[in-house]
This record gives structure tokens, C-alpha cells and sequence, in this order.
């Protein structure tokens, strides 16, 4: 695997290449990372992964000194992954000036994860559209885990006419659910054992649905009660459409999904579960 952190240099590998698909990270990978990686694979040439801890999507209060930085670890798990080209750019290669101009995402990203975290998305669009002009990948994959991000992402791609294919990977879990985060590190092993209570609560409400439930608010309410009721800070649960993340305004809307974002010790942990209701409700 050749590894980068030049523009110039990334850019000069990056010749007669074929199909190009990319995988950026920030990093501290696990095996959802590297199911993104494999996946990849199947849908082109050469697999281009980064890593990059950008700054600009985490606010004053989030985690940028402490998120956890692996690369020696990281480049061993790619290069058994079999990536291709490994993009890691220092500070000084992403911005060697300050960055001024943004991508402002819409009120899609004001919601849910933007409202508790303003600015991430206008960070994330911003250095995933730079990302995308240096690579200039054909496809890139983005996991289903970051809900969210990944329908900020694809709508980006499609409003500015990107010719990029957005292709989503499914959310990797450890045995007993808990989807696999960075940032579970920085979980007690008593949080570590209360941490898959979240994917219960979303399954619960999955099947509620399922079942003919249409009650959206209680069952959000009740669910973010009994997180909160264990020592979580629930930010939000909500059941929303997959199509747009907007509240379903009919209770016969099919194509669900339940998002959750929730703080357990000093980890905000986020996850969400797709719901296909019945057409018989
Ligand atoms: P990061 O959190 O490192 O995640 C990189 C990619 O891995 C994202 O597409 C994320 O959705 C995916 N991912 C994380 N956990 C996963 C899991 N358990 N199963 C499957 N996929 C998973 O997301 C970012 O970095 C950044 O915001 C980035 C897009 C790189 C921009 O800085």
C-alpha cells in the first residue's frame, strides 16, 4: 500500500488508476472501517482510503485533542484490507491557510445531529467536497452508522452535480449490538456493558412500528426516559423518514428510520435502526 500525505505526490499516483473508489476516515479504525474498505473493493480498480481528523467539524467542547490517533495501527489493518493508496495528510496539507470558504449545508443538517453539534456538518460537507477534488474518485462509501452524514453527503454530491456514485455500507456491531465506534474507547467497562441498551431501545421501537404503533412521540419519549433513567444524557430519539429525515406527517409512511444520539460517561454515542413497516398497518 503507498501511503501520502502530499497532495502533489497522492495526485501523481492517482494517474491511470481505472475506477476509483474512496473511503475517507478519520482514523483509529475498526472493523466497521474495514468492512467500508472491503466493500469497496467490488465497485471499482483502486481503493483509496484516508485518514484525517479535520478539525473543522468538531466543536470547542468535542473531542479533537483527545480523539484517539492510531496511524501505524491503522496503515497494518489497510494494507491487510488490501487499499490500494493510503491519503494522510498533516494539518498543513489540508489547510495550509485558514479555510474560508464552506459548504453550508441546508436544514437537513440543522436537525437531529446539527442541532447538538452546530457547525458540524457545514465541516464535514466542507473537507469531504475538498477530499473529493484531490482524490477525484469515481464512487465513495460512506457507513449507514452516521446516518445522517451519509444523506447530508449524497444530497451534497447531487446538488453540485458531483460526478461521484454515494454508496452506503452497512452498520458493523459488536456481539452484543453495540455499533462499533471510535469513540467507545472512551467507555468504562461498566458504561461498556450499559452501552447496548441503546440498540435495544431501537429495536423495541422498530418492532412497535412494525407492529401498527403510530405513536412516534411516546415511543421516542418513553425510550429516551429510560436511557436517561440508566445515567444516559439523551440528546434525541426520533423516528423520521428515511427518504429526508423529516418527521413523518402520515402515519402511514413505510420507509422509516429511528435515530439516536445519547451521552454515556464522557462518550456521545449515536446509532440508528431502518424500519420497513408493513403495508398492512
Ligand atoms: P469516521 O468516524 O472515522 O468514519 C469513517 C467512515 O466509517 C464513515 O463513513 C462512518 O460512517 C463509517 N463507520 C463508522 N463506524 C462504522 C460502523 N460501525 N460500521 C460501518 N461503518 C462505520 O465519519 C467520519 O469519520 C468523518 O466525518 C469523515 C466522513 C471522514 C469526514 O471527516
Amino acid at each position: 500500500m503507498q501511503i501520502h500525505s502530499s497532495i502533489p505526490e497522492l495526485r501523481q499516483a492517482l494517474t491511470r488508476r481505472g475506477r476509483v473508489v474512496f473511503v475517507p476516515t478519520m482514523g483509529n479504525l475498526h472493523a466497521g472501517h474495514i468492512a467500508l474498505m472491503t466493500e469497496a473493493r467490488t465497485h471499482g480498480d483502486t481503493v483509496v482510503a484516508s485518514i484525517f481528523v479535520n478539525r473543522l467539524q468538531f466543536g470547542p467542547d468535542d473531542d479533537f485533542d483527545r480523539y484517539p490517533r492510531t496511524l501505524q495501527d491503522d496503515c497494518d489493518k489497510l494494507s491487510s484490507a488490501g487499499v490500494d493508496l493510503l491519503f494522510a495528510p498533516g494539518e498543513a496539507d489540508l489547510y495550509p491557510e485558514p479555510q474560508q470558504y464552506y459548504v453550508e449545508p441546508p436544514a437537513i443538517a440543522h436537525q437531529l445531529d446539527g442541532e447538538f453539534r452546530p457547525g458540524h456538518f457545514r465541516g464535514v460537507a466542507t473537507v469531504v467536497l475538498k477530499l473529493f477534488n484531490i482524490v477525484q474518485p469515481q464512487a465513495a462509501i460512506f457507513g449507514k452508522k452516521d446516518y445522517q452524514q451519509l444523506m447530508v453527503l449524497r444530497n451534497m454530491t447531487r446538488q453540485l452535480a458531483l460526478p461521484i456514485a454515494i454508496i452506503g455500507g452497512e452498520t458493523v456491531r459488536a456481539d452484543d449490538g453495540l455499533a462499533l465506534s471510535s469513540r467507545n474507547a472512551y467507555l468504562s467497562a461498566a458504561e461498556r456493558s450499559e452501552a447496548p441498551r441503546l440498540r435495544r431501545l431501537l429495536q423495541r421501537i422498530g418492532l412497535a412500528v412494525e407492529t401498527g404503533e403510530t405513536d412516534f412521540a411516546s415511543l421516542e419519549r418513553e425510550a429516551a426516559d429510560e436511557l436517561d433513567r440508566h445515567g444516559w444524557q439523551t440528546d434525541y430519539v426520533a423516528v423520521r423518514r428515511q427518504a429526508d429525515l423529516q418527521a413523518p406527517d402520515d402515519s402511514r409512511e413505510r420507509a422509516l428510520v429511528v435515530l439516536a444520539a445519547s451521552r454515556l460517561g464522557s462518550a456521545r454515542l449515536i446509532d440508528n435502526l431502518e424500519i420497513n413497516a408493513g403495508a398492512d398497518r
